[in-house]
């Protein structure tokens, strides 16, 4: 019945919450267990500049490279074109958009959303996390502290060297941070009223927190 019901039912989720909180984690393993898309506007954001596209390389010197938003019409206009792609026609997994309340309005004109899942996290934690966290290139997988590869700084999968973004020195981390609770934290009562809005304790085991994910998706099944 559960499979059944994972087949034909469309599941549009946003999962938001402070850097590094485990967005990217869940959203991964989510979108393998749900079989529907991981969009992830980060990752947009630095394929493009990777890509040496002038809008990839101005976002990341002008924005995201200093720790600021990307602008409010370069972002909606970018995850608009995503999920109106065929692969999106079952849904989808958002992870880092909306960030603004903007945004958030845009997304309702978009498409409907069915659940908004905020992870939370302290900054003491974050921080921790972002300073040592290292990923693929190639496949996109995430290792941390309690991640680690299995083979020093290479990944399992794809044996490349992983890297540490740019984004994650600390100083950087630290006004990541000062701009999430100033432009992205309003998002908790802006999906409180329309009562979209789960939260989840984002400092637990991986596993932990994906089950919590999943018990929220299935209620609605
Ligand atoms: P983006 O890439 O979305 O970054 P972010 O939101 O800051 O989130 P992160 O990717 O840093 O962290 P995460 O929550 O995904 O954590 P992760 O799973 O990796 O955006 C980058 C930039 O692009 C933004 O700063 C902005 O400039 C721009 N941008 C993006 N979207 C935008 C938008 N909509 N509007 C405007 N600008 C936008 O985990 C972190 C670490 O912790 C890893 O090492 C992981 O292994 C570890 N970890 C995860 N979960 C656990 C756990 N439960 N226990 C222990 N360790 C864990």
């Amino acid at each position: 019945m559960l499979f059944l019901a994972l087949k034909t039912k469309k599941m549009n989720i946003v999962l938001f919450g402070p850097p590094g909180a485990g967005k990217g984690t869940q959203a991964k393993l989510l979108a393998n267990y749900f079989r529907i898309p991981h969009v992830s506007t980060g990752d947009m954001f630095r394929e493009a500049a990777a890509e040496g596209t002038r809008l990839g390389i101005k976002a990341r010197d002008e924005y995201w490279g200093k720790g600021n938003l990307v602008p409010d019409d370069i972002t909606i206009g970018l995850v608009k074109e995503r999920l109106g792609a065929k692969d999106c026609e079952k849904g989808f997994i958002l992870d880092g958009f909306p960030r603004t309340i903007g945004q958030a309005e845009a997304l309702e004109k978009i498409s409907k959303i069915d659940y908004a899942i905020e992870i939370q996290s302290s900054e003491e934690i974050i921080i921790k996390r972002l300073t040592s966290r290292l990923q693929c290139k190639k496949c996109g997988k995430i290792y941390g502290l309690d991640v680690p590869p299995k083979k020093d700084k290479l990944c399992d999968k794809c044996k490349l060297p992983l890297y540490h973004r740019d984004d994650d020195k600390e100083e950087v981390v630290r006004e990541r941070l000062r701009v999430y609770k100033k432009q992205t934290r309003p998002l908790i009562k802006f999906y409180k009223k329309n009562g979209l809005l789960r939260s989840i304790n984002g400092e637990q085991k991986i596993e932990k927190i994906l089950d919590d994910i999943k018990k929220i998706v299935q209620e609605k099944l």
